[in-house]
This record gives C-alpha cells, structure tokens and sequence, in this order.
C-alpha cells in the first residue's frame, strides 16, 4: 500500500438502485416495499418539461408519507445545465422530511459542478436547521464527466456513491449505438468468420471504481434498458462486479432480483473466502507468507481479496 492510505466507503448495501418517475406517485409503495437497497425517486429524465412542479411535490410529499423501512433514500435532481435543478434542490430540502438521505447529481461533468450543489445545499441544511446532512450520489454520463472523474469523486465529504449512465454516457460520448448498457452489434473481434463481441463500457467502468475507490465512493452500475432480457442484465451485472461495482440500478421493477442475486456474494463464493483465509492463517503460523489452494497460489493479497467477499456478505446478512 502506498503511504496514501484508500479510504473505506460508506458501509450500506448498495446492490440494487430502483429508479421511479416522480411524476407517476402510483407506483411509490411499490418501490417502497420492493427488495432495493436503494429508491431512486427521479425529478429528471424521466419527467416531463411541464411536469416537474408536481413530481417535486409528489416527492416531497411521499419522503414523509410512506414508511420507506431501511432503504437508502435518493432523489435524482435535474442537471445544473436546467433551469429546474435549483428549485428541485431548494425545495426539496425546505419541505421534505429528514428521512431523506441523497440526492443524485446527474451529468456531473467537473468537480465545480458538485461543488455549486454542496454550497446550496448547505445553505438550505443550516437555514432549515436540518440536523441529518444530506449525501451526494453522482452520474458519469458525458465525456466530460469521465475525463473529470477522479475530481468528482474527490469533491465533496458528501460524496457517497457514482454511477455509469449508459444512455447518456454513450450519447456524449458520439457513440453509434442506441442501447442502454449490454453488448453491441457492430462493437466486435473478428476472426475466420466469427464475431468476438467485446464491450465498449468496459474502460469508462474501470475508470470509475478506480476513482469512487481512491476515494472511498461506492462505484455503481447504471441501467440496463432492455427490461425483457434477464440474461443480458446478468451479464452485464456479472461483468460489473467482478471490475469492482458494488450494484446496478433497476428501471424496472423485475430487474431488482437480478441485480440482488449477482451482487450477493453466492454461499459457495463465501466458503471458499473462508478457506482461503484459513489456509493463510495455518501458513502463517507456519511462516509462510504463501501457500497452495485446490492447486492455486494464494499469498497475503489472497487474505483481502477473501475479505472483500466475505465483508461484503456479512453487511448484506445484516439487513
Ligand atoms: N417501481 C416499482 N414498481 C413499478 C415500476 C417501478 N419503477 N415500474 C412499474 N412498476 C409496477 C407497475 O405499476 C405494475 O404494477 P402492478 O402489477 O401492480 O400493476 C408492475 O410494476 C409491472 O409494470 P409494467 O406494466 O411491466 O411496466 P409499466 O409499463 O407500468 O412501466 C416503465 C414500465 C419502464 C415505464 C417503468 O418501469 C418506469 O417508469 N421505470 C423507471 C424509469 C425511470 O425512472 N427512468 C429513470 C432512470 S433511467
Ligand atoms: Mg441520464
């Protein structure tokens, strides 16, 4: 380890991020009583120009009104290029209840840009009186936004969790494609007549869970748009845990499962966590420093990669 020592993140599940229209209050229970760690109640993309007075209000309202249990609690507030996101901000935390824990960033594109929302967002919290501060969770979903990343994950104390915004992302980016996460048709190897496919999010995923853990934000996954295809959601969920991600949001109620089953650590991946951990332990009490598993080194780095896994499910069991 570098004399720089890697900060911990915020110890609460995070697999599952359910996103909801704050426009369609119908479905607001049901969020509430679904299997995600975390609600997302969505002030921005999926709400219409003319509809965003009332979503804030609805929103406002049900942070107080529904028994939310213990789910991470988030607003998605619209982004600092739209003459919304002030109000949306302001209002918010005027007028909502302390049981609400985030608000998201979208499009974040520099550290400035987190940095306006800190500002206003303290100013409400000490005008208010509001004892419980308020976390930031971002979305990377612009060239800026990645070629930035590291300072967004660096820009504020409140800084909780970032998220990889494919639609959006791949858009800015100038990207021939109009789907949402997953693999694409034409982003492929070839060779004697076969297609290799690769996958184009891969670098601007590493990207950032190498910032959110420099930094000790959660790295997340973002949606995946074709809410028929569980195979595909599984698979690019697969893909994203084992860079690093913590979870993946879920834009439709079915896909809560899906992500909750990749991002629990399996009982057989926690019991080989566990043996490894205890063959190092009878290693080191024999003064080694490396051993032999099922056929395979494992040394002191094998000790923290064990415990990434069990720590992980030893949060998750306390749920
Ligand atoms: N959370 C909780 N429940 C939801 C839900 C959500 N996001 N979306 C739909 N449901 C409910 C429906 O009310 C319905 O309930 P019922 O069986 O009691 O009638 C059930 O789940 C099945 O819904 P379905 O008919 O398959 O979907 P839909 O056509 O009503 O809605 C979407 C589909 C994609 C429009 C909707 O899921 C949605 O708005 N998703 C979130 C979009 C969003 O927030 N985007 C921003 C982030 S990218
Ligand atoms: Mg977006």
């Amino acid at each position: 380890m570098s004399f720089r020592i890697q900060p911990t993140p915020v110890a609460r599940p995070n697999r599952c991020q359910l996103f909801g229209p704050g426009s369609r209050p119908a479905i607001f229970e049901k969020m509430a009583t679904s299997a995600a760690d975390v609600i997302n109640l969505d002030l921005e993309d999926s709400v219409a120009p003319d509809d965003k007075a009332e979503a804030r209000k609805n929103v406002i309202q049900a942070i107080g009104d529904i028994d939310w249990g213990n789910k991470h609690l988030s607003v998605r507030i619209n982004g600092l290029d739209t003459p919304y996101w002030y109000q949306d901000v302001v209002e918010l935390l005027e007028n909502a209840s302390e049981r609400l824990d985030q608000i998201m960033i979208p499009k974040a594109g520099c550290a400035a840009d987190i940095y306006a929302v800190d500002a206003l967002v303290t100013a409400v919290e000490r005008a208010k009186g509001r004892t419980k501060q308020i976390g930031f969770e971002v979305i990377i979903e612009s060239a800026a936004g990645i070629a930035h990343v590291e300072e967004i994950a660096a820009a504020s104390p409140r800084m909780q969790a970032m998220s990889l915004g494919a639609a959006d992302f791949a858009a800015s980016m100038g990207m021939a494609t109009t789907g949402i996460g997953g693999t694409q048709e034409n982003y492929y190897m070839h060779r004697e007549g076969e297609k290799y496919w690769s996958d184009p999010w891969h670098w601007a995923q590493a990207a950032i869970v190498a910032a959110c853990r420099t930094h000790g934000v959660l790295p997340v996954d973002g949606p995946f748009g074709d809410f028929s295809d569980d195979e595909g959601f599984r698979a690019q969920a697969r893909r994203s845990a084992t860079l690093g991600m913590v979870g993946k949001w879920a834009i439709h109620p079915k896909q809560v499962a899906l992500a909750n089953e990749v991002f629990t650590p399996s009982d057989e991946a926690v019991a080989e966590a566990k043996e490894i951990l205890a063959a190092m332990e009878k290693a080191k009490a024999e003064g080694a420093g490396a051993t032999v598993y099922k056929g395979r080194l494992v040394d002191i780095a094998s000790i923290k990669q064990a415990e990434v896994i069990v720590k992980q499910a030893e949060m998750i069991a306390k749920i």
